[in-house]
């Protein structure tokens, strides 16, 4: 076993070594085991700037975490079913606190049951080598690395590794943790590793996790700092070839993808009301086909929460108009730009960007957004329009489409014009 105390006192940031040395006093009060693991060691062991701490006690963790939340002021939710709870800090550091355990799954792909048990076997629970250290933070070996698996060295020798032949049968969702981390560290899964995925996605085990666990890691993935690596590394190890076979196999989707960084950056530059989800326009350019009927029958396939289908469904049909929109290389009149644009949620309007790369179609969202959005509001109201004499009907709709036609286009830029141009052509 390794001390690391000085490396601790080195790279994390007194306000976390403090909290640190809080949870051994609390545990030594208690007379309780208490460790720090997961992600937090390996980040600390790589260098890297952690954000989030998982605390593991060997005895009731929904109770150690209550004990500390009183003496440090914090809040608690906890989480009967699994014996977890979280803390958050005051600088909004996120702590879970976990009462040591091992897991069994009755079924591949399904949530464990779960016993409490100690660090060992809670370690050997574990997906990764990497994510399977400790430090303690209490008693006897404090600040003593635990590393059962070797996984300081596949850190050093950058190697995702699993730690028995069912991992990913026992939890699918490590075969997208397993590219994640790949990608994220420029790591190597490592060989057996990659034939263990391999055989779990031949054998379906990924169209078996819940809708809910698989959209969350996609949503996890997708947003990490280089998403197309991984959807790259997905294409490669054939993840979706069981259930959507039909994606990432043509040129456009990467011709697509690849330019979707260039317009996220730009689409950072411009006031735009609400600010694009990166990993939804990256998940949509995946499952972006050709074919309608193609897409259909992916969508029915995938079988996604109510809420993501349709807004897929959605992003689908207005991405395709807007494409047909600005096919023609024609200059359009502001008020054609705004028809366009006034329709796209931010994710469509990067997929824009991104499928049309020339200086017209980005000169016409920087217009838009800057512009001709704000433009677009009109003075008069339904009760003016009664008051000038107009019977409600839908010829209000006409009229309001015109007022605003004509604001965003310049040719009228107050109320009194707005009432001449009504009158002029609506009020015969
Ligand atoms: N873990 C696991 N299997 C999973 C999810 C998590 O074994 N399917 C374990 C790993 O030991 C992991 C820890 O739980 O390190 C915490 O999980 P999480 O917070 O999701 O991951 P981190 O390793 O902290 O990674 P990230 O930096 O992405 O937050």
């Amino acid at each position: 076993m390794k001390d690391v105390s000085s490396l601790m006192q080195t790279q994390l940031k007194a306000d976390c070594i403090d909290f640190l040395n809080t949870v051994a006093d609390v545990a030594e009060l208690n007379q309780v085991s208490v460790y720090v693991v997961g992600g937090f060691v390996r980040n600390l062991l790589l260098n890297i700037q952690n954000l989030d701490i998982d605390l593991v006690v060997e005895g009731d963790g929904i109770s150690f975490a209550n004990k500390l939340a009183e003496k440090i002021d914090a809040r608690t939710k906890s989480h009967e079913k699994f014996r977890t709870a979280t803390l958050m800090l005051q600088d909004r550091t996120k702590v879970d606190v976990a009462t040591a355990r091992t897991e069994s799954y009755s079924r591949p792909a399904v949530l464990p049951d779960i016993e409490p048990s100690n660090i060992k076997q809670d370690l050997a629970r574990r997906d990764f080598t990497i994510n399977s250290m400790a430090i303690k933070l209490s008693g006897k070996g404090i600040f003593f690395l635990i590393d059962l698996f070797e996984g300081e060295i596949d850190l050093k020798n950058g190697l995702i590794r699993v730690l028995h032949d069912q991992s990913f049968v026992d939890d699918p969702c490590r075969i997208f943790r397993a590219i994640r981390f790949e990608q994220r560290f420029e790591f190597i899964i490592e060989d057996q590793t990659q034939h263990f995925i391999r055989s779990a996605v031949k054998i379906n085990l990924i169209d078996q996790l819940s809708r809910d666990r698989f959209i969350k890691e996609i949503k996890i993935l997708l947003n990490e700092v280089a998403p197309i690596k991984c959807v790259d590394r997905m294409r490669e190890l054939s993840l979706f070839d069981t259930i959507v076979p039909e994606i990432l196999k043509e040129d456009f989707h990467w011709a697509i993808m690849k330019n979707i960084e260039g317009a996220l950056a730009l689409a950072d530059k411009i006031p735009m009301p609400k600010k694009p989800e990166a990993w939804f326009v990256y998940f949509h350019a995946m499952l972006m086909v050709k074919n309608g009927e193609v897409f259909e029958g992916m969508m029915k396939r995938l079988n996604l929460a109510k809420n993501i289908d349709m807004r897929l469904h959605s992003a689908q049909k207005c991405f395709i108009e807007a494409m047909s929109d600005l096919k023609e290389e024609k200059e359009l009149k502001p008020s054609e730009v705004y028809d366009i644009f006034s329709k796209q949620s931010p994710e469509v309007v990067i997929l824009i960007l991104a499928a049309c790369p020339n200086n017209r179609v980005k000169k016409y969202v920087e217009l838009y957004f800057t512009k001709y959005f704000a433009s677009a509001k009109i003075n008069l109201n339904g009760d003016d329009l009664i008051e000038m004499g107009m019977v409600p009907d839908s010829s209000f709709n006409d009229i309001f489409k015109a007022l605003r036609d004509a604001r965003i286009n310049g040719h009228v830029t107050s109320r009194d014009e707005e009432v001449s141009l009504v009158e002029s052509q609506f009020l015969k």
